[in-house]
């Protein structure tokens, strides 16, 4: 008699109750997660149904791969289950386990936040690289002061200041939910010390003058919103998404402060979207910047544009 059967490939067999319970492997049991989150539409299933029984355990991906014909415990069967429903659903795998890496800094992540891509670490790159050459070489000497505007999880500013011991930084952004994990992201890395954070409207309550200003401004066209995976569309908040008829409304209410708040030999590195780089530049010729270069990411698009005013 077949007594159930469920996305965790956990078939129970009994002959009349005589006969013991079919077993499984973990290896069998993440192949049939494996099965339903690709027929989903799951981008990368396998890694993420490996990720999600990690989590459960609440050990590394490598530990359990290594114990892959090792029966399943059939105690986590309906946590498991949960789990992988909530990735079928198109929930995003960060929001599920609640982490996400980025410059190798291990992340808290909620839905108040996005989840911080790979492609924005380029923006870290690019301000380090002008650090380096503004110190010859000796980055971690440099005491300057750091302003992300749009902080999020507080992924850009807690990883410069992870490369730059001697720096301290303002965070700001207008949700007080997204500030409470960029601040308890500080206080886990150990670099609460070197920072502060502020909730406005972009840099309206500030004043003072930044060496080096990073933001990753929302900049999808309203129009987009419908090519967006549901991972997006569904689940990250509008707030760090979305910029108005042309993508662009964020980078033009930015203008004004950065002018404002950047010091003499100050750089800017500000995010952009796919294709918006000539646009976004010539929003700052008009207000008196000049582009020192293009930073591409990992698939060689133009992502971070390094502006300064000298
Ligand atoms: C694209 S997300 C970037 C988050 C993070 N810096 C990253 O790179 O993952 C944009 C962030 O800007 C914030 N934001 C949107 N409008 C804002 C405003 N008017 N003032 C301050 N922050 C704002 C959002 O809440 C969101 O956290």
């Amino acid at each position: 008699m077949t007594i159930g059967s469920d996305i965790t490939g956990n078939q129970q067999t009994r002959r009349n109750g005589q006969g013991p319970a079919t077993v499984h492997t973990i290896g069998d049991v993440v192949g049939k997660a494996i099965q339903r989150l690709g027929a989903a539409g799951v981008e990368q299933p396998r890694m993420d149904a490996w990720l999600l029984l990690a989590h459960l355990r609440s050990v590394d991906r490598a530990t359990l791969l290594a114990h892959a014909r090792d029966p399943f415990d059939e105690n986590e069967r309906l946590s498991f289950q949960a789990l992988v429903d909530r990735r079928a659903a198109r929930e995003p795998l960060a929001h599920i386990i609640g982490r996400r890496e980025f410059w190798s800094l291990d992340l808290q992540i909620t839905a108040d936040v996005l989840c911080p891509r790979p492609d924005s670490e380029c923006l870290v790159d690019a301000a380090l690289h002008e650090i380096r050459q503004s110190t010859k070489g000796h980055q971690r000497e440099w005491n300057g002061h750091i302003l992300d505007l749009g902080v999020g999880s507080g992924c850009l500013l807690l990883a410069l200041l992870s490369e730059l011991p001697a720096a301290w930084g303002v965070g700001v952004d207008i949700s007080q939910q997204a500030l409470s994990v960029a601040r308890s992201n500080g206080e886990m890395l150990g670099l609460g010390k070197q920072v502060s954070w502020l909730c406005c409207d972009w840099g309206s309550s500030l004043e003072g003058r930044f060496d080096l200003i990073v933001s990753n401004p929302p900049y999808i066209t309203d129009r987009e919103a419908s090519d967006l995976a549901p991972e997006i569309r569904n689940f990250e908040p509008a707030t760090a998404l979305f910029a108005g008829e042309d993508g662009l409304d964020a980078y033009r209410a930015l203008r004004s402060d950065l002018d404002r708040l950047l010091a003499s030999r100050g750089r800017i590195c500000l995010e952009i979207g796919h294709g918006q780089a000539a646009a976004v530049e010539a929003l700052f010729f008009q207000a008196g910047f000049r582009s020192i270069r293009r930073q591409q990411d990992l698939a060689g698009v133009d992502r971070c544009l390094v502006l300064t005013r000298d």
